[in-house]
């Protein structure tokens, strides 16, 4: 095995903007360790995002709540030995930012492993802790719409924003935290129309899950792409890995072509 040697254009939250207003689409997909890392970033992936999906698909807890600052920070460091430019974004873990003080505390924790963006989940009420974060150089991408770390509190994993009211909501809440300096806006599983609402009215770059194809970017997690999450796949996730013909390195590749080109996510990975 040989050691990193390449090195790639690096992305930061100005060529993401740039992509916004030319209309260029951005891939980003989950990344845990090194090769995984070396590998997405290699195949052009343009945001890497250690998630506390960590949770389930590297511990095998049945949610992300488990996960810890201590796990996510072990995994920003295993991903930025392999990163190869793309924008490295870290989660905070549940009950890491309860507080500004320790919202700021723990970003500074990740930031120092090598993140350059955290992501929190919430709306409104973050909107503070957004301020905070922003104004002392600690980008914030807020994730709205199924928030996987208050899967109790929504009682599933379930397709938000379905109700015309609660779909304005996320957007008049998206609106505040783009005020208070949220960098990007992260939206899971909402009907493809509110993705692209969302879309169309923030300044700032959309990245979709189960959003539908009208937002900025895409990200899947690494796991699901490859078809690797034992059990039932929710319906945006699509494995690449079944139609490759290069292994992992093609998956990747038809996945960054296929966000690009707009083919993917097409209907039948939608929520319409
Ligand atoms: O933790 C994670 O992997 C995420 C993605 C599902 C967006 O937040």
């Amino acid at each position: 095995m040989s050691v990193q040697t390449k090195k790639e254009k690096r992305i930061t939250i100005n060529t993401l903007k740039k992509m916004k207003q030319s209309g260029e689409k951005f891939s980003a997909l989950t990344a845990y360790d090194y090769c995984g890392a070396y590998a997405a970033s290699d195949a052009g992936v343009d945001v890497l995002l250690v998630g506390d999906s960590l949770g389930m698909v590297i511990q095998g807890h049945d949610s992300s709540l488990p996960v810890t600052i201590e796990d996510t920070a072990y995994h920003v460091r295993c991903v930025k030995r392999g990163n190869l430019g793309s924008l490295l974004v870290a989660d905070l873990p549940f009950m890491s930012y309860y507080t500004e003080s320790k919202s700021l505390e723990n970003a500074a924790i990740l930031m120092r492993e090598g993140a350059q963006m955290v992501k929190l989940e919430g709306g409104a009420w973050l909107a503070e802790t957004t301020r905070l974060l922003s104004e002392r150089g600690i980008p914030v991408c807020a994730h709205m719409g199924l928030t996987p770390q208050s899967v109790n509190h929504l009682g599933g994993y379930q397709v938000q924003g379905r109700d015309p009211e609660q779909g304005q909501t996320i957007l008049k809440e998206a609106k505040v935290l783009q005020d208070a300096g949220a960098s990007v806006i992260l939206i899971e599983c909402v009907p493809a129309h509110l993705g692209e609402l969302l879309t169309q009215s923030l300044e700032v770059p959309v990245i979709g899950i189960g959003a539908g194809a009208g937002t900025d970017g895409q990200i899947l997690v690494w796991h699901d792409l490859l078809g690797l999450y034992p059990g039932k796949a929710a319906k945006f996730v699509k494995n690449f890995l079944a139609g490759s013909d290069d292994g992992i390195q093609g998956a990747l590749r038809d996945y960054v072509s296929a966000v690009k080109n707009g083919t993917f996510p097409d209907s039948e990975h939608s929520y319409l």
